[in-house]
């Protein structure tokens, strides 16, 4: 197998007590990369928010748990089963015998093929749509963002500071790695945002524009100051507002067409030209 195209970058504080534990995905695979994050919650009650992709184990513990005593951490919540969320769910879990599992029954249902019946039962509590966790400083609230790639997906909002992970929703690949949307060239982010919604919700060409709006409207209710995503930079204050709106005018445009077998000749041809052995890696 090739070097894994993921590295650790700094984690980002974005608000109090809010850190982003942040990897960057895809580097020199094409134009553009994209974070895969997780969030430290250091509160009365410290909370982990996702557990990151096995493949870079071992930075991501001792990432996260540089920000965190593991023998602190109250909660890990689950925002979904994807292995970039999951990848060091059991190394979390052992490391942190007094946190609770904070998931879903079908969560843990779609994640038996990877843990069969190792998940333990009595530290879990399952936590749907508007139900809340009292974590003692602050509640907790799972609030479903408006696109998703599981059924599972629930985001978390924090009343304490206003910051809402929204899990996969709401990111944007980027060029190279920024903090700020700000960074970016405008139109690069209305596209580069857009297609990552269609992406990750490929219904939304088929969804009713009127009655997602609606579903928009809930997580603008909110009030958040701050949102955190699996895979894009913290959008903060107006880029929030932006990035809803922006968001409600998916289902009115057409589906952008998926990278095919000329972009992956593309990427391959250009490996090759670079880094042969890597192509050939690639390639084995
Ligand atoms: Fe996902
Ligand atoms: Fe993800």
């Amino acid at each position: 197998m090739n070097e894994s195209p993921i590295r650790m970058i700094e984690p980002e504080l974005v608000a109090p007590d809010t850190w982003v534990v942040r990897q960057v995905a895809g580097e020199g695979l094409g134009p553009t990369s994209v974070y895969i994050n997780s969030s430290v919650i250091l509160g009365e009650q410290p909370v982990l928010i996702d557990c990151g992709p096995a493949i870079t184990r071992a930075d991501w513990l001792e990432t996260t748990f540089s920000l965190v005593d593991p023998a602190d951490v109250r909660w890990i919540f689950l925002s979904h089963d994807d292995v970039d969320h999951t990848g060091n769910l059991a190394q979390v879990l052992e490391a942190c015998p007094n946190a609770t599992l904070v998931m879903t029954a079908f969560m843990m249902e779609r994640m038996g093929a990877d843990f069969g019946f190792g998940l333990p039962l009595p530290r879990m509590r399952w936590i749907n749509h508007g139900e809340r966790i009292d974590a003692g400083d602050r509640e907790l609230v799972a609030v479903t963002p408006p696109v998703f790639d599981s059924p599972t997906t629930r985001g978390l909002f924090d009343t304490a500071t206003r910051t809402y992970w929204a899990s996969d929703a709401l990111g944007c690949p980027m060029p190279e790695p920024v903090d700020d949307i700000a960074e970016l060239d405008h139109g690069f982010w209305r596209e580069a945002f857009t297609v990552q919604q269609q992406m990750l919700s490929p219904w939304l060409a088929w969804t009713d524009p009127v009655r997602f709006q609606r579903l928009i409207d809930d997580v603008r209710g909110l009030g958040a100051e701050v949102v955190t995503s699996g895979h894009g930079p913290a959008l903060r204050g107006a880029q929030i507002d932006s990035a809803l709106n922006l968001m409600a005018e998916v289902p009115y445009l057409p589906m952008a067409p998926a990278p095919g077998q000329a972009d992956l000749d593309a990427i391959v041809a250009m490996l090759a030209a670079g880094a042969p052995a890597a192509a050939e890696e690639l390639a084995a």
